[in-house]
Order: C-alpha cells, then structure tokens, then sequence
C-alpha cells in the first residue's frame, strides 16, 4: 500500500525564513509581492522577488504553477518557488499548486508558505495525490523524501484540511495501487484478500467462492473465469453509516485481474496493459475506503466480480451459450467481451439481495469508449436523468471528466441472437453503446443506473497535475462527492 506523505503543518514564522535550507515555496498573485510572507521574502532576497513578480516569463506562468529562483541571494534556501495561485483561484487551480510542490519532493526539505490562503483544503489534496508514488519493484537504493512543512495562519483549520484530504487520498491510493499492480501479484485471491483488509476501518466484507456463486446460478461470471487458475469470486462490501434498514446505494465493479481476450486471444502489442481491467473494482474498493475513513452517513454496498479470462483447455469457446443467473440466454460469440458478462451477473445480485435506491456500475468496458472520447471523459450511460445528471454534476465539480453517450433500441437489436436470448456482441460500430444496451438488459426497469466505461480514464501515459503517469484512481473524488451531496443529504428520490 502506497502511503499518503503528510506534511508537517507550522504556524506562521517571518522569522525561520532566512536560514530555512532546502526549498522554499511561496503563494503569491498578481505582478508585485502582497502577502506578509512575500513580501518578507522579497525584503531578504533584496528584491528578488518583486523583480521576478515584474518579469515577461511571470507574464507565462498560470494559476497553478510556479517560477523558480536558484540560490536567492539573503536567503539559506537552495530554491525560492514563486507559486501563482490567486486567492480566488479555482478548485482546479489549488489542486494543481499542490502537485506543483509535490513535485519539488526529493533529497531536500520542502517549506511551503501557505499563510491563510483560503483554498488550502484543494491544496493540500493536490498536494497528497500528487506525491503518490508506486516504486517497489523498482530495486536499488530507494531515496529517502526528505521533509515536507507547511506553514500556516491557523493551524487548527489546515489541520482539519489535512484530515479530510487524507480520507480522500487514502481512497484514490487503494485504487491507484490495485491498478498499477500486476497480475501475477494481483490475483483474484490476493486482490479479495486485500478487500477484507477493509475491515479494520468497519466495512463488513463477505468473499462469495465458486461453490457460491454456482448455487446462485452466476454462470455468466463463472464462464469467464473458467479457463484460468486463479479463483472466480465476487466480494460485497457494505459501509452502513447510514438509517438502518434504509435502502442501499449500490457500487459494482468488473474486476478483471487479466484479460487475454480468452479464445477469442487479444493480439500481443499492449496486451500487458490487461492488468488495468480491474479497475472498476478498484474505484469501487476505493470509494469503500474513503466512506469509512470519513465516517459516510450513508448506507453503501459495492459488489466486485474477480475472474481472469484466460486461454485454456477449459476455458469458454466463442458460440457457447450461457444461463444468467437473471435466466436470460447468452451466446458467447466473442469471448473478449467479457465484462459485460461479469457485471451482468454481480448487477443482477445486487438488485436481489439489497434491492438499492440507485446503482452505478464502473468497467474498463470497450475499446471503443477511447475511440469515441480519448482518455478525457469516461462514457456516461443511463436510464435516470436525475441519477445521470447528479453523478455529471459531481463529476465535474471535481474535475474528472465524464461525457454522457446515447442508447436506444437501435443499439439493442444489435444483440439479437439466432439460438439465444442475446449474443455478448453486435458489431463493431457504436461497440461502448452496444455493450452498455447489454447491461442495460441486467437492470430492472425502475431501478436508477449510471454506467461508467472507464477503459480511457483509468491508466494515463503521462503525468497530469494531480497524479503520475500510471493509475487515476479517476472516479473515487466524482463517486465520493455524488454519495455525500445525493445520499447524506435529507433522503431524496433520485
Ligand atoms: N478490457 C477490454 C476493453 C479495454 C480495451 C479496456 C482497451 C482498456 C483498454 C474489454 O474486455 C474488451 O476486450 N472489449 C472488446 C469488446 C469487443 C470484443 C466487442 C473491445 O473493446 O475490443
Ligand atoms: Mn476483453
Ligand atoms: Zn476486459
């Protein structure tokens, strides 16, 4: 487990600037020094600060980033940082000033000048999700970080800041890291294993085994896990902060520890980018962590299907057809496609045994869904406008971008099937709304439903201001902030 990096939180001290070593890092806005700390600053380094403040190159820098001054003259520091980050500044623009100094971590301290600026909390989350790391099979000596200080007008509020933020990262962590992790390590057993670790914090945590899943009739989920060693489980998690006895908000997620496509095999250039197809399970597990870190006042069960869909002797053949445990009829044309056949399964569990208010399901569905919107929105489908446009509203306020798609009837004939009640495919066009139309026929008629295909949010090829290259943990701040504002809220029908 990645550990969130907390910094040490100072009052206010004109006077530590001087001979502080290391890197200082102020806020500062605007083309002159305002603040009590900038303006110090700027009388120690002689001007320095002003000058820079004045600068065509400070002209280019933008709310979020940061002009660095080597070796200020007057100053200890090996580094003085000027930050642009206005008082009114945006969510975004905090959050990113965060990772902006997150990413000055290193061999030397880092004092960051905080003062009373009043988007400290956003900040400071930028700050935690930005200084993730996932190096252990890197070998070698490991660098040790060297410290990291705040330095605060009141110490008590940014505290409180760092409390919150730190329920956050520590959510987004849990997904980054069964994200990032490969399969050889991520099992599905080792991945449920980590599941119950959630315990600890006051999740009640139930692993279904195979024997269990066949009893309840989840032979679409068993079907794809069949042609590999590792287990078939679905694990339930249930967060009850919430009234008792009030209806659940359901999380279910695919989680597909690898998929080689099975018999139908996917080709080999970037197949190990497969280890990824678990990453609805991961936002699921996350969104769980950060509940009960936070004390949610809310009742929330996130159910995860975990199979790996491998080649085998055993393993589905393309034309098989297969019982849900809904009743429905599938033929198995395509094994790739594969989620769908897990997240039917576990969605119509869901919908049985906790009859929810409302459910979201999240999967790194289709290959289509990146055609269709790149790696900036995840495709939205649902059959609820006030369910849809909740999640979308919260999608946005926390920056993670979500893009609704259309469905249809047009889309669903596509899945009719010769000898079945559906075939798993229907062509390649408009293949993330077909896929979504197959769920779709997992979901009872008045039950709420978001789908999330996350397949180009989840694993990034670069950097952005909030995370390294590698997993997002896209979904758990957008899940998060829609349980809190729709379902902690005084009880309203969505
Ligand atoms: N896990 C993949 C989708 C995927 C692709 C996720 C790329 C992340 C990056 C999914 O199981 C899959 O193989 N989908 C097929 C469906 C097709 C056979 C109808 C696809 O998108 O090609
Ligand atoms: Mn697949
Ligand atoms: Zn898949």
């Amino acid at each position: 487990m990645s550990d969130v990096l907390v910094p040490e939180i100072l009052s206010y001290d004109a006077d530590d600037l001087a001979a502080r070593t290391g890197r200082i890092v102020v806020l500062v806005e605007g083309s002159s020094p305002a603040t009590p700390a900038a303006r110090r600053l700027d009388r120690l380094t002689r001007g320095a600060v002003g000058r820079a403040m004045a600068s065509e190159a400070w002209g280019r820098v933008k709310p979020g980033e940061s002009l660095e001054l080597a070796y200020p003259a007057g100053l200890g520091a090996s580094a003085l940082h000027l930050v642009h980050l206005p008082r009114r500044a945006d969510l975004a623009a905090a959050r990113k000033a965060g990772g902006t100094i997150a990413r000055l971590y290193g061999a030397e301290p880092v004092l960051a000048v905080i003062e009373g600026h009043p988007r400290h909390g956003e900040l400071i989350l930028g700050l935690l999700l930005r200084a993730y790391s996932f190096d252990q099979y890197k070998s070698g000596e490991k660098k040790a970080k060297a410290a990291v200080s705040l330095m605060v007008a009141d110490v008590a509020a940014v505290q409180a800041s760092v409390t919150a933020a730190t329920a956050l990262a520590q959510g987004v962590f849990l997904t980054r890291d069964l994200v990032n992790e490969p399969a050889n390590v991520l099992t599905t057993t080792e991945f449920s294993h980590r599941l119950t670790g959630l315990r600890d914090l006051g999740v009640h945590v139930e692993v279904l085994d195979e024997a269990e899943l066949e009893r309840l009739g989840m032979r679409l989920l068993l079907a794809v896990g069949v042609g590999s060693e590792c287990p078939s489980q679905v694990v339930v998690m249930r967060w009850n902060g919430g009234q008792a006895g009030e209806a659940p908000f359901a999380l279910v997620g695919k989680g597909v520890c690898f998929d080689t496509g099975g018999i139908s095999i996917k080709p080999a250039g970037g197949m190990e980018e497969m280890t990824m197809d678990m990453g609805g399970a991961g936002v699921v597990a996350g969104v769980m962590k950060t509940l009960a870190l936070r004390g949610a006042k809310a009742n929330v069960v996130g159910l995860v299907g975990l199979v790996e869909n491998m080649p085998d002797g055993r393993a589905q053949r393309p034309g098989d057809i297969v019982k849900s445990m809904k009743g429905d009829t599938v033929e198995v044309i395509n094994t790739d496609a594969e989620g769908r056949l897990v997240l039917a399964d576990v969605l119509w569990y869901a919908q049985e045994t906790f009859h929810p208010k409302a459910i979201i399901n999240l999967a790194t569905l289709t290959g289509a869904i990146i055609v269709a919107l790149g790696s900036e929105h995840a495709g939205v489908f649902s059959n609820n406008d006030t369910l849809c446009n909740a999640f979308l509203k919260a999608a946005a306020a926390e920056h993670e971008g979500a893009w609704r798609m259309p469905m249809g009837q047009a889309y669903d004939d596509r899945l009719k099937s010769r000898l079945a009640d559906m075939m798993n495919v229907g062509g390649r066009d408009g293949g993330a709304i077909v896929a979504a139309q197959f769920i779709k026929r997992f979901i009872k008629d008045d039950m709420p439903w978001v789908h999330l295909d996350i397949a180009g949010v989840t694993l990034l090829k670069g950097d952005t201001p909030t995370a390294p290259k590698g997993a997002t943990g896209w979904g758990v701040l957008a899940l998060n902030r829609l349980i809190a504002d729709t379902f902690e809220t005084a009880p309203k029908a969505v």
